[in-house]
């Protein structure tokens, strides 16, 4: 049965519930200019990482509107500058999509966080196969990687996941009206770091 069908704003009240779960120390990667500060819990102690200089500028003056007071990190996610079992959640919207190594990204996550530590992720992913969707997907990539800062339209990081130690707790997938492209596929996902036992 296909993904349902919704539109941004629904993506938008799902992407803020999800994010508005985690608490304590929270490392958002690919913070972008700060889309996502609305969404985190007012105990939420927010770190931001982001590569490029000048979305890291306003990230960092929309941080401090926002009252958390740490600068932004430079530098990607496939290293980290935070130190081991350091971080109570891993989050980030629309960059796996983005980043050059996904499994070395998940493995960066899982060091910086504890045991037990969340990850929350939301990203458009590839269509199922034999949809019409996928072949523009497929087609359209080596363009989107040139000019939309590496972005992939023909990932899926579900299976990345659970192949770097998570555990999922809530999946959600669903299709976003994206005139006049086909309805393009959105993965929510939250889960843990997988102890002894899960
Ligand atoms: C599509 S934007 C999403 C920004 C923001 N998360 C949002 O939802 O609005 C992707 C972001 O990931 C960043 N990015 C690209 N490669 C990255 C990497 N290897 N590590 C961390 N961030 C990366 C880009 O600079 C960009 O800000």
């Amino acid at each position: 049965m296909p993904a349902p069908l919704i539109d941004d704003d629904a993506l938008d009240d799902l992407e803020r519930e999800l994010l508005g779960r985690v608490r304590g120390r929270v490392l958002e990667i690919g913070a972008g200019d700060g889309a996502n500060f609305g969404a985190w819990h007012p105990d939420v102690e927010w770190i931001g990482l982001e590569p490029d200089a000048t979305r890291r500028a306003e990230l960092a003056t929309r941080a401090r509107e926002w009252r958390h007071p740490r600068a932004p990190l430079d530098a990607v996610a496939e290293s980290i500058p935070l130190p081991d079992a350091s971080v109570d959640a891993v989050v980030g919207t629309y960059v796996l999509c983005s980043v050059t190594d996904l499994e070395g990204v998940l493995a960066e996550a899982r060091r910086v966080l504890v045991p037990g530590g969340r990850i929350v992720f939301v990203d458009h992913v590839i269509a199922p196969p034999r949809t019409f969707t996928r072949l523009v997907q497929r087609v359209a990539t080596p363009v989107t990687r040139r000019v939309c800062h590496g972005c992939h339209w023909d990932r899926d990081p579900e299976p990345a996941f659970a192949a770097a130690g998570f555990v999922a707790d809530d999946v959600q997938r669903v299709r976003v009206r994206t005139t006049p492209f086909p309805a393009e596929p959105i993965l929510l996902f939250d889960g843990h770091a997988a102890a002894r036992g899960d």
